[in-house]
């Protein structure tokens, strides 16, 4: 079965780093074929700077990378993480990029490419200002992406940014209502299972063994980042498109509250049938994962 295509929204951040070292390591199954950046864990400049230094490491300078938002819709700034160190990457010491950074805003480019690919995929591990501002400039998006991947959000338990909210959702709220009201197919990876997705000490051992640069680097971000937020909550996303069986789910109709208070950034998930009340589900919401396979995904799939 030829690779999937897809187009990788994120803000690394050392996991969403972790996640395109995921990724890339399977071209056997996944096809990174754009790379579009979002302020979130850090600023947009390191954000497109972490993607590229990422991609150098790899080898693969030929995915272009576009700069996008530097700030949310609506609120008046983001929210800045403190997992990931100054630099976004838990303090690499991988050079700075080379590669130059692609010609477009991402917002206009994911429409190009999705309609120049005519079906695409997407996953998107940030906050979702890119991909609601390419919904907002082409309202005809939706016919040409096929699924979005998206790490964010908490179904069924606590946020982590806010009682009720997660980072990637409570940093843009409006744009994630927006994302999730476009009508396109979502798979919703949220705290509820990337809370089980955790680096253990064995993980890293077995990631250690590999003794490749690639590998090296995984390691220091898997022990550096680890120590701070043991859940790897964008290498999930990415092992779900690899891996769906690993994982469980349950149908949703899900909507993000954008008002300005507690709960702004919260997601309301509606799943029994008085809940959904005539709605249809609109997100496949992913409850559970095996995580010691998914250990073994991520080890097994580095380079
Ligand atoms: O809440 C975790 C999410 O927010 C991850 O995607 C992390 O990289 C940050 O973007
Ligand atoms: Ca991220």
């Amino acid at each position: 079965m030829a690779a999937l295509r897809f187009l990788y929204d994120c803000d690394p951040g050392a996991d969403d780093a972790l996640a395109m070292l995921l990724a890339l390591g399977r071209p056997d199954a996944l096809d990174m074929i754009a790379v579009t950046c979002v302020a979130g864990n850090v600023g947009l400049e390191p954000v497109v700077n972490n993607a590229r230094r990422i991609l150098e490491l790899c080898g693969r300078q030929d995915i272009p990378v576009y700069s996008g938002a530097a700030r949310p819709i609506m609120a008046s700034r983001g929210r800045l993480s403190i997992m990931h160190g100054s630099d976004g990457l838990a303090g690499s010491a991988l050079p700075a990029p080379t590669m130059p950074l692609a010609s477009g805003h991402a917002a206009n480019e994911i429409s190009r490419i999705a309609r120049a690919e005519g079906r695409l995929h997407i996953c998107a591990t940030g906050p979702l200002t890119n991909l609601a501002l390419a919904l907002l400039l082409d309202p005809d998006l939706p016919e040409f992406i096929s699924a979005i991947t998206i790490m964010g959000g908490a179904a069924f338990s606590p946020g982590n940014t806010t009682p009720l909210a997660e980072f990637n959702f409570a940093v843009d709220p409006h744009a994630a209502a927006i994302v999730f009201d476009s009508g396109i197919q979502i798979t919703m990876l949220g705290l509820d299972v990337t809370r089980q997705a955790t680096v253990t000490d064995e993980m890293i051992r077995q990631v250690q063994a590999i003794a490749t640069p690639v590998a090296a680097e995984a390691a220091r971000l898997l022990i550096n980042y680890g120590s701070k937020d043991p859940c790897l909550h964008d290498p999930a996303a990415i092992a779900w498109m690899l891996k769906p069986d690993i994982f469980k789910t349950v149908q949703a109709h899900v909507s993000v509250c954008t008002d300005s208070g507690a709960a702004s950034g919260q997601v309301v998930a509606a799943v029994s049938e008085r809940h959904l009340s005539g709605r249809l589900p609109n997100c496949t919401i992913v409850t559970h994962v095996d995580a010691a396979e998914f250990r073994m995904l991520f080890a097994a799939s580095l380079p």
